[in-house]
């Protein structure tokens, strides 16, 4: 495994992250009728994670790991399930990033990033965690109605009094990253060392938004949906197959449905031709593209089983010439948004 420094920070996490916002499910349901995270693929999952030296795993307060969009009765599932895994592992083996912001409760106060929020949040996080401090709390979403300012001392708290190490933001405006990066400065506060964004094949805005605050604030990407939720696989090439996020997760179903896939099926080609699988490619592709924007970039895997984890860790060792970049690049800049 290859590790990089999280930012300008000490930290040093593996390339490739860990996601849980959706985790492998079971054919159980709960009370609710809702599709239960089948535990022990996950903890199967995890343990390949940390045997191929995989240090680094993420998940916030709102996740269920088997549900989407996630009900007030079932927020907070994927970090009891973590909690219970990571209990069996040292905890200094790992590296765990949890996120605020989400609503959480019908409230007031039940979202946001009010010092309020936030200090209830990691309260209930590190619960839910069995954990003592989480090494990187990210702001999940923007609070257009708090302070940067007093959001930011409100995590620097969190910092000075041990539940958080470090911090980072997912989902906000270039202009806010600004916002919140200058005042850490003019208050000599601690700044953010990640942003995590949506960033794949299909979907590259980061590349003229965010990128280059990368570059000037020396972040590590924390890239989600790698494989834009499984359409950069062959799985939906002839409809949507049982089993599939699509079939439950609603706002993914729709994208899969309006989606033209005459460009995934040029690139499974190109991956066949490689003798690779499309995922694979996708993710060998975020990795190459490190090189020429000068950025850390470190995918955040999501995985339905353990085999697709086991799959997916061998782009780590698959490189990607500057002409077979420009060429998957051209075929996937076919497929509009
Ligand atoms: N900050 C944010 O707002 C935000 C938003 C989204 C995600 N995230 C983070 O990023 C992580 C990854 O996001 P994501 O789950 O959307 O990532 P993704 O890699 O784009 O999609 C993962 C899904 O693709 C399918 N898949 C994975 N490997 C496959 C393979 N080898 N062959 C076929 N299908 C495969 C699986 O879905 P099936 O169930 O169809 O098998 C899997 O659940 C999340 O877990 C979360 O930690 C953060």
């Amino acid at each position: 495994m290859k590790y990089v420094n999280l930012g300008n920070s000490g930290l040093k996490v593996s390339q490739i992250c860990l996601g849980s916002w959706h985790l492998p499910r079971s054919n159980e349901r709960d009370e609710y009728g809702v599709l239960k995270v089948d535990v022990e693929e996950t903890k199967k999952a995890i343990k390949i994670a940390f045997d191929h030296g995989m240090n680094f795993i993420d998940t916030a307060n709102r996740y269920h790991g088997a549900m989407s969009p996630v009900d007030f009765n079932h927020l907070g599932n994927a970090e009891k399930v973590l909690g219970e895994v990571l209990k069996d592992y040292d905890r200094e083996s790992f590296v765990i990033a949890t996120k605020v912001g989400g609503q959480m409760a019908p409230w007031m106060n039940g979202q946001g990033l009010s010092r309020k929020h936030i200090f209830w949040q990691i309260r209930e996080s590190l619960k839910r965690l069995k954990l003592e401090y989480v090494d990187v709390y990210l702001i999940h979403v923007p609070d257009k109605e708090t302070p940067p300012l007093e959001t930011l001392t409100a995590l620097n708290d969190l910092i000075k009094i041990g539940k958080v190490h470090y911090i980072g933001s997912s989902n906000l405006s270039p202009e806010e990253i600004v916002s919140f990066m200058e005042l850490s400065k003019e208050y000599k506060l601690n700044g953010f060392v990640t942003i995590q964004e949506v960033y794949n094949l299909i979907n590259r805005t980061i590349e003229f938004s965010k990128i280059p605050l990368a570059r000037k604030y020396n972040f590590t990407i924390m890239a989600y949906s790698p494989l834009a939720q499984g359409l950069l696989s062959e799985k939906y090439l002839k409809g949507i197959p049982e089993g599939s996020r699509a079939t439950y997760s609603t706002g993914f179903r729709e994208t899969v449905t309006k989606r033209d896939l005459r460009a995934i099926e040029e690139l499974s080609e190109f991956a066949k031709e490689k003798g690779i699988s499309l995922p694979q490619l996708a993710i060998a592709w975020i990795l190459s593209k490190q090189r020429n924007l000068g950025v850390n970039i470190v995918p955040i895997i999501g995985v339905s089983s353990s085999q697709q984890l086991v799959e997916n860790l061998q782009a780590l060792e698959i490189s990607l010439s500057e002409d077979e970049i420009r060429r998957i690049e051209e075929i996937a800049s076919r497929m509009k948004l």
